[in-house]
């Protein structure tokens, strides 16, 4: 038996003081690791999870499109990269519904307008149809008692002038003053009468009353004879015709007369609103695209006030002092087109002048000379 005598105390020491050590490294490994463990994770999960909780929040908030900037290949990628295909998505269907609406709202718009207009064409049209009915038994009722005074005012006027002249040779002056008033009485019954008459036909027109003479017409001939007609009140007015006739213009199938009435109330109204004189052009030209022939009538002359012009074709509107128009001429030339399946439009500005625009049908069937010679009023300057 070996007996040692060793005292332990030294060895206890350096354990202890061994252990001592070995905790406090792993104590300092501890706190060296836990930190950079924390950042690793923070950094891996932690961000890009703060990252897509941000995403999501954005697009609740109706941030569409929001992407996530996450480059890592791992399953939180991954969860990203689908995070931001499903918002791009989400944002392309949001820009697709949101054209669709637009689109949506113009057609509505659209359709609003179209059934405002058809609204407004067919109370105009009502209303014209009323007051046309009113016109055809006014003027039916006017016309048997207008014929008989003027024809009878002619009889008196033809009896007096007769029996007039034998005394007249021997007769006083004061009978001849008087046999003069006599007459002048009359003329102003007949030529009232042929007013009224005038009217009454107007009236008729624009109930529609008369029957239409359509046959294959060259407006460039209407034009030229509505314009020779006026030629001289348009000379004494100072007033320029400009004519500008598409010698190509083709027929079309019209009723003339009707046409040249139209014509006719334009140079009329244009001659009023150029008091002083001044321009007056008359273009005439066909488009093949519409299937029609148009005729401008444009004037620099005084306008038409803005509140006037939805109106403007209306029967009974007139600016003009009374015996001097009546306001029928618009109306009757509106009703004249609707009845040709054409149309009538203005533009005008105050001191600028006004624009009428008279569209008919061009019908190819009826075009029997496609390329009419020019009118000649066409290369003709107006008469001053
Ligand atoms: N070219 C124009 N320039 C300015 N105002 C115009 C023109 N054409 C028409 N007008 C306006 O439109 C109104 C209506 O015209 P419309 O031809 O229907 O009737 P009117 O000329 O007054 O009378 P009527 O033609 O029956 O003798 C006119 O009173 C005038 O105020
Ligand atoms: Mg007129």
């Amino acid at each position: 038996m070996l007996d040692t005598d060793l005292s332990l105390q030294t060895a206890d020491v350096q354990l202890a003081e061994s252990s001592r050590r070995m905790i406090a490294y792993t104590a300092c490994a501890l706190l060296l690791i836990a930190p950079l463990s924390w950042f690793f994770v923070w950094r891996i999960v932690g961000v890009p999870v703060t990252a897509l909780r941000r995403g999501t929040e954005r697009l609740a908030a109706g941030d569409l499109g929001y992407q996530i900037d996450v480059q890592s290949k791992d399953e939180i990628g991954e969860l990203a990269d689908s995070f931001n295909g499903m918002s791009r998505q989400l944002q392309s269907e949001h820009n697709e519904n949101v054209a669709w609406t637009r689109t949506l709202e113009q057609r509505v718009e659209q359709k609003t307008r179209e059934l405002k207009r058809a609204h407004e064409h067919a109370l105009h049209t009502e209303k014209m149809a009323s007051i046309g009915k009113m016109a055809a038994v006014l003027a039916h009722e006017i016309n048997n008692p207008l014929s008989g005074i003027l024809t009878y005012a002619k009889l008196l006027r033809k009896w007096i002038d007769r029996e007039e002249l034998d005394r007249q040779k021997s007769g006083s002056e004061a009978g001849v003053r008087r046999y003069q008033e006599i007459c002048d009485s009359l003329d102003l019954i007949a030529s009232e009468s042929r007013r009224c008459g005038d009217l009454v036909r107007n009236l008729l027109t624009f109930s529609r009353a008369t029957p239409m003479n359509l046959q294959a017409t060259d407006v460039n001939q209407v034009i030229d004879r509505s314009v020779r007609l006026m030629q001289h009140q348009l000379d004494l007015a100072g007033i320029q015709v400009q004519p500008q006739l598409d010698p190509a213009l083709p027929h079309v199938l019209c009723d003339a007369a009707q046409i040249e009435q139209v014509l006719v109330a334009l140079v009329v109204n244009a001659m009023d609103a150029l008091p002083q004189g001044g321009n007056l052009w008359i273009i005439s030209s066909a488009s093949r695209e519409d299937n029609c022939v148009r005729i401008v009538v444009r004037d620099d002359g005084t306008g038409i006030a803005p509140e006037i012009l939805p109106h403007l074709f209306e029967p009974f509107l007139t600016t003009k002092e009374t015996g001097r128009g009546v306001g029928l001429g618009l109306a009757i030339s509106h009703s004249i087109l609707e009845r040709h399946n054409g149309s009538i439009e203005v533009q005008s500005e105050i001191g600028r002048g006004t624009t009428f625009t008279v569209t008919l049908p061009w019908d190819a069937e009826a075009d029997t000379t496609a390329s009419s010679p020019a009118s000649e009023i066409a290369a003709a300057p107006s008469r001053r």
